[in-house]
């Protein structure tokens, strides 16, 4: 089937297949191609140009893209899409003056997801995910990365992992698993935490690469959660599984956490609200991409990532939603450009080609997605009329996608 887009006002994010990620200055920098043709080949990208170059083709399906942008799909490759229910009680009780972490100490936060996530059936599990995984094709995501985290057991987060995988299977985004047992410490190891690390390592750990359902290791590195010690021994227990790390770190301190990732190779080190020196230095030296999550800024009223500091200093940066019911119930990522382009300061370039190429390298797919390239997947949006690229973060409160393609096809 071949699909054929004319008369594209501007074709976005045009890269050659060899650009992994970006990084610093070039950040800044997004290339395109005005009054453009796209050529769709089954699910892949087939060839693209100038009009003034367009090719005979019989194309089984034309699209008049005039007044439009067409730009890849957006890559998130951070979300916790997979939960039961919501927690719009303590988003309550926030307002009321309650703080993330003092709702978590009472018991609330990732325990309460963990506890409704226990009385919910895979079968409902998979329900409710679906509903979210819809609602962001239609938003624009076409390749998300999805993390466990609400088992806390062997049994729920297995059963977290394989209701990821059937999503995987079910939908036509690409969707990458990450095994993130080491959320937080479920009740009854308060006193004996050190046992609850043991039991991700030694039995967690193995039974999810035995059944082969992550791709990825995630631990939340935190005051209060679990230690540099801790972390570096399931991201050490997880290597040895061929798990690779993609971690939440610096969220409200910074206590070690990107050294450690860095030191095993995560892929992504993930939040990093609060980033010191230390930090900037050690991602310097390392193929590790920083990851903001500014829709979690927004809705926990914490400091945003300082993008500046960090493509300032040379390092590239991703964006991504964050997508889960306690800190982000929002997996929008033009919301997600936008914030970034209004708090954190990035330009509207460098926000596109972080929640695009960058966001497929965070989740190691940046071959076959992220960009508009010969070979790549055919996950594109398709914009209402607007007058310039500006218009997505500009714009932030309206739905400026006509249309999404994913896989070649329209959804
Ligand atoms: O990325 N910080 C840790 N994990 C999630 C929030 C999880 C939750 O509150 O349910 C995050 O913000
Ligand atoms: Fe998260």
């Amino acid at each position: 089937m071949i699909t054929l887009i004319t008369n594209i006002k501007e074709l976005l994010q045009v890269r050659d297949s060899k650009t992994a990620k970006i990084s610093g200055s070039e950040m800044k920098i997004l290339p395109t191609i005005k009054n453009a043709y796209l050529i769709l080949k089954d699910d892949l990208i087939f060839g693209f140009g100038k009009m003034t170059d367009l090719p005979k083709i019989n194309a089984d399906k034309n699209i008049n893209a005039k007044d439009k942008i067409v730009l890849p799909a957006w890559c998130d490759s951070h979300t916790h899409i997979v939960y039961a229910g919501n927690r719009d009680g303590e988003f309550v009780d926030r307002i009321n003056g309650l703080s993330y972490e003092e709702i978590a100490k009472k018991g609330g936060g990732i325990l309460n997801s963990a506890k409704k996530l226990k009385e919910t059936s895979e079968v409902e599990l998979f329900f409710q995910a679906s509903q979210r995984i819809k609602e962001i094709m239609q938003l624009g995501t076409g390749a998300v990365e999805i993390k466990s985290g609400y088992g806390l057991n062997i049994e729920s987060e297995l059963k977290m992992l394989k209701v990821i995988k059937k999503l995987d299977n079910n939908f036509p985004i690409e969707i990458k698993a990450t095994f993130l047992g080491a959320h937080a410490f479920p009740a009854k190891y308060k006193n004996d935490k050190q046992a609850y690390v043991n039991l991700i390592c030694d039995k967690m750990i193995p039974a999810v690469a035995e059944e082969d359902l992550a791709e990825f290791i995630d631990v939340f590195c935190e005051t209060g959660y679990f230690s540099v010690e801790q972390t570096e021994q399931i991201l050490k227990a997880g290597k040895e599984f061929n798990l690779i790390p993609k971690i939440h770190v610096n969220q409200f301190n910074s206590i070690g956490g990107v050294e450690i990732g860095v030191k095993y190779n995560a892929l992504s080190v993930d939040h990093l609200e609060v980033l010191n020196i230390n930090d900037l230095e050690a991602l310097k030296k390392s193929n590790t991409i920083p990851v903001a999550l500014p829709s979690c800024s927004y809705f926990l009223s914490i400091p945003y990532t300082p993008a500046r500091e960090i493509i300032d200093n040379g390092l590239p940066l991703a964006l991504a939603s964050d997508f889960n019911p306690g800190s982000t119930p929002s997996g929008n990522m033009n919301f997600v450009v936008a914030t970034a382009c209004i708090k954190m300061k990035m330009t509207p370039e460098e926000a596109i080609n972080a929640a695009t190429i960058n966001g497929a390298y965070a989740m190691g797919i940046s071959k076959t997605h992220g960009s508009i390239t010969k070979g790549k997947k055919a996950n594109i949006i398709i914009t209402k009329n607007i007058p310039s690229y500006n218009f997505i973060p500009y714009a932030f409160g309206s739905n400026l996608i006509d249309k999404v393609i994913i896989n070649g096809e329209e959804i």
